[in-house]
């Protein structure tokens, strides 16, 4: 299909140096949007995330992902809105439910759809990124218990080689699981995503565990495949701060981060996620809350959190201070690996407030580069306007408009203005610090 097998490390690897003081990012930084496929395809509904939402009042105003951004039939256009916007990267996912229906079956017709939704992304020359669990697990799998039982990683497994094997001459680079401890923990201790359990400490514990057992054999198969491919994961990093100096403050804010942080890697013994073999450490960072020790609240690990005073607080109900990616982004630099900023975005519906955060992030990823940290790509959460999860369509936080009517695409000025950010490879004068 006229396509090029993807000599990914060459691709997404050798990079100039970045001199701060012109304002420009490194030589082939990539510059993309990422998605997941449950958010933005459309009628998937042999996973789980789609009985739950079946259920009541698990979805803000009743929304479901039947139609989505019907991206599974419109992937051209999305794609052609990307190039448009002068994007070299792109990061999806793959939907596991659709390619593995039931247990060990793959379906044909499904890897083809995907080889024709990357084959799209590398005629635009678009770097495909892909995601291989983001969220989304098929139903086949959670009815044996899903990530909480002995053998998920290996059920995990069977699908990772189908892909590796059918899809991988395509993909650029990969990312085994999307943000492990946040979906344990939306899963199992805050009942926001699906199963829906609450305070499910062990629970947790077990799909954390599972989880990374995962990634490392997901991480071992691709490279045995692939060799040049640079494969990873996302980690999402909510920022914790001490509510004061106070000891037992620190120590709260510590003990959360630590808990978003780290991962079983064996019985009784932690790991930081960013510290899974890797060839690149993936970051997602958003937003962060203050930490105060609460003697009161035994039900929430004695901690009490809210929002800083004074710093903006995005629709989602939590602040955001473009600062504080520097601060992510250095706390990596001692792993000496690529960074890429697989996901950041603001959930607002005033696009000036998005246009003001996105350069100002990216002003603190060129500190943050000027600081020593490899940072090699950043991917904006998010193209299109989607289903986000429990909150079904009332966030957005996409750079492309969706009419939930019409489903017509419209790029907003916060798309512009990536777009331009992209063409230059830098940053507007006049947001320069
Ligand atoms: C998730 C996305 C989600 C975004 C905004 C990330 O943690 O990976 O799926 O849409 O946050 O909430």
């Amino acid at each position: 299909m006229g396509v090029r097998p993807a000599a990914a490390s060459s691709e997404a690897g050798e990079r100039g140096s970045l001199s701060a003081s012109d304002g420009r990012f490194p030589e082939g930084f990539l510059w993309g949007t990422a998605s997941a496929a449950h958010q933005v395809e459309g009628d998937d509904r042999n996973c789980d995330w789609w009985e739950f939402e079946q259920q009541p009042g698990r979805i803000a105003d009743g929304d479901t992902s039947e139609v989505a951004c019907d991206h599974y039939h419109r992937y051209r256009e999305d794609f052609a809105l990307l190039r448009g916007m002068n994007q070299n990267a792109h990061r999806l996912s793959i939907e596991w439910s659709r390619i593995e229906p039931s247990e060990g079956v793959f379906d044909s017709r499904q890897v083809r759809h995907y080889r024709d939704v990357l084959g799209e992304l590398r005629e635009q020359a678009i770097l495909p990124m892909v995601t291989l669990h983001h969220f989304t697990s098929p139903l086949w799998f959670t009815r044996k218990g899903g990530w909480a039982a002995p053998d998920a990683s290996r059920a995990f497994l069977g699908f990772v080689k189908h892909v590796a094997d059918e899809l991988g001459d395509l993909v650029g680079m990969w990312c085994t699981i999307n943000e492990p401890a946040l979906y344990a923990a939306n899963g199992w201790l805050v009942g926001e995503f699906p199963p829906g359990h609450q305070g499910d400490i062990a629970g947790m514990y077990r799909v954390t565990s599972n989880l990374y057992h995962a990634h490392e054999l997901a991480y071992v198969a691709i490279k045995k495949r692939w060799p040049d491919a640079p494969v990873g994961l996302s980690h999402h990093k909510f920022y914790f701060l001490p509510a004061s100096n106070k000891r037992r403050d620190r120590l709260a804010a510590g003990t959360a981060q630590l808990a978003l942080d780290r991962w079983p890697v064996a019985p009784g013994r932690l790991r930081k996620v960013v510290e899974a073999t890797c060839d690149y450490i993936g970051i997602a960072h958003y937003w962060g809350q203050k930490v105060a020790f609460d003697p009161r609240r035994p039900k929430e690990q004695f901690i009490r959190r809210y929002n800083v005073p004074g710093l903006p607080v995005t629709e989602m109900g939590w602040s955001a201070d473009p600062a504080w990616m520097r601060s992510v982004l250095n706390e990596l630099r001692v792993l000496g690996k690529p960074v890429y900023i697989t996901e950041n975005g603001y959930a607002t519906h005033d696009d000036a407030v998005r246009q003001r955060y996105l350069t100002d992030v990216l002003s603190n990823v060129q500190l943050a580069i000027a600081d020593g940290v490899d940072v090699r790509g950043y991917f904006h959460w998010t193209n299109t306007d989607n289903f986000e999860w429990a909150r079904g369509y009332t966030q957005q936080l996409g750079l492309i408009a969706v009419d939930r009517k019409t489903l017509e695409r419209t790029v907003k000025p916060s798309g512009r203005l990536y777009a331009r950010i992209a063409a230059t490879n830098a940053l507007p004068i006049d947001s320069a610090k």
